[in-house]
């Protein structure tokens, strides 16, 4: 099969790597990829968010199979546009991304089908959030609608700051029209765990249970960034607990969607937080979580691109079994410095292949570029590319055996101010 991955992150390459392993797999396209995925594919100079180009590009390849990596394309309703040329195409309908495309339409349809999850009220004047937020007290969630790349959630531990996250969305629209409407919600308190689904709507096909770390520092200090490790499976997520999170989160919301009329196929993301009274759910994303993506796949021992192909087609009852390899995953992220503010980019990154050639680790890229050195042995040099730019996974016997083989790898490679947190996977030791 001629497949296209759509995406340039780490979550893309290691779907990448994973797609190559299946033997139904002929060729693979990436758009627009980065230096590293172009070892396992061949990258096209196409953004992720231009559907028309992607289209034409699909049409004129031949490509038999399209997997969406990021939520932006989806919420522009590229699988519809895909779907009406008789394209097959692997992720949720327009209407369907509306689950993570708005957050006011995730929350009402879990309040709706009784999803467990935060105390919630809509607002679209910044007074009378600012009222609420008063009655209420501090600390709280101010989350804007639409999508604000990551960065529209503010976990507010005063009541002035939770009031200037309003303000800053309703008022300054430091978000656009994503900060209209936003929600104030109770500050929930646990741990958090990623559960990821693979459905068609009518069967649901969970992958391993994931933990990711948001925040830039070690022990969850600075702020939030796209996120800089992860770890698989998460111990806190006992099999009575898994199933918990299916039956009262996941099946609730993909039926709850079903009988508002929206077929649901693709990846659902649900971010998950357990606290004493039971797991709630703060978001649903609708594609794969990055870095759980790099976390989960290398765990997985089944072909991946028989399950996507069988959901994508609307027929996963075809797939009868997933298998799970039991050694626990473990991702560090290397980002440039200055991030999650602005960044440097342009170093030049050293001892890639040295990690990459020890047992049981894999080096997926964020943000790189790669450039061939036209010299007798035109070896392929890779830089700096983006705020978050390698992801190491290592994998163990143990969670501390895979912890230490991933900070083992990690330490072979360095660039110019490259940062990475010394605690993951800490948590579930
Ligand atoms: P979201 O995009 O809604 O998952 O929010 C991003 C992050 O903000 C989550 O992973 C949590 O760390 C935090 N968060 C979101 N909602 C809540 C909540 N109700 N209580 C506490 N933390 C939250
Ligand atoms: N791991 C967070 C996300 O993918 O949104």
């Amino acid at each position: 099969m001629r497949i296209l991955v759509i995406g340039s992150g780490g979550r893309e390459h290691a779907l990448v790597w994973k797609l190559a392993q299946s033997k139904l797999t002929d060729k693979i396209f990436c758009s627009p990829g980065n230096g590293g995925i172009a070892g396992g594919a061949e990258c096209i100079d196409i953004q992720a968010d231009d559907i028309g180009q992607l289209l034409d590009f699909a049409v004129a390849e031949k490509i038999d199979l399209t997997v969406v990596g990021p939520e932006v394309p989806l919420a522009l309703g590229i699988v519809d546009e895909f779907s009406s040329h008789k394209l097959r195409i692997f992720g949720p309908s327009r209407p369907a991304s509306q689950l993570e495309a708005s957050k006011v339409f995730s929350k009402e349809l879990m309040a709706k089908y009784n999803v467990p999850t935060a105390h919630f009220e809509v607002f679209d004047d910044a007074l009378q959030a600012e009222k609420y937020i008063e009655r209420i007290g501090a600390p709280c969630v101010v989350k804007a609608d639409g999508l604000a790349a990551g960065k529209g959630v503010v976990v507010a531990k005063t009541v002035e700051e939770a009031k200037q996250a309003v303000s800053s969305m309703i008022e300054d629209k430091i978000f656009g029209d994503a900060g209209s409407r936003v929600i104030v919600e109770e500050c929930l308190e646990g741990q958090e765990a990623s559960i990821l689904v693979i459905t068609d709507s009518k069967e649901v096909i969970a992958l391993a249970s994931s933990q990711d770390h948001k925040r830039i520092f070690d022990n969850d200090q600075g702020p939030n960034t796209g996120v800089m490790g992860a770890y698989s499976p998460a111990p806190l997520v006992t099999n009575s607990l898994f199933k918990d999170i299916l039956e009262r989160i996941v099946y609730r919301a993909i039926d709850g969607l079903a009988r508002e009329g929206i077929e649901y196929r693709g990846v659902l993301y649900a971010g998950i937080m357990i606290t004493k009274d039971g797991p709630k759910a703060m978001e649903f994303n609708v594609r794969f979580g990055d870095p759980e993506t790099q976390v989960v796949l290398p765990r997985m021992t089944s072909d991946l691109l028989e399950v996507i192909l069988a959901a994508s087609e609307g027929k996963l009852s075809r797939i009868k079994r997933v298998g799970w390899a039991k050694e626990p995953c473990v991702c560090v992220v290397c980002s440039s410095k200055g991030y999650p503010g602005k960044y440097e980019s342009g170093k030049e990154i050293s001892g890639l292949k040295e990690a990459a050639r020890m047992k049981d680790v894999a080096v997926f890229h964020s943000g790189t570029v790669q450039s061939t050195v036209h010299s007798p042995q035109s070896t392929a040099k890779y830089f700096t590319n983006g705020g978050r730019v390698l992801g190491v996974t290592g994998r163990g016997k143990t969670i501390s055996e895979a912890i230490r083989r991933t900070y083992q790898a990690t330490e072979k490679i360095r660039f110019e101010g490259m940062h990475y947190r010394k605690d993951i996977g800490k948590k579930a030791l």
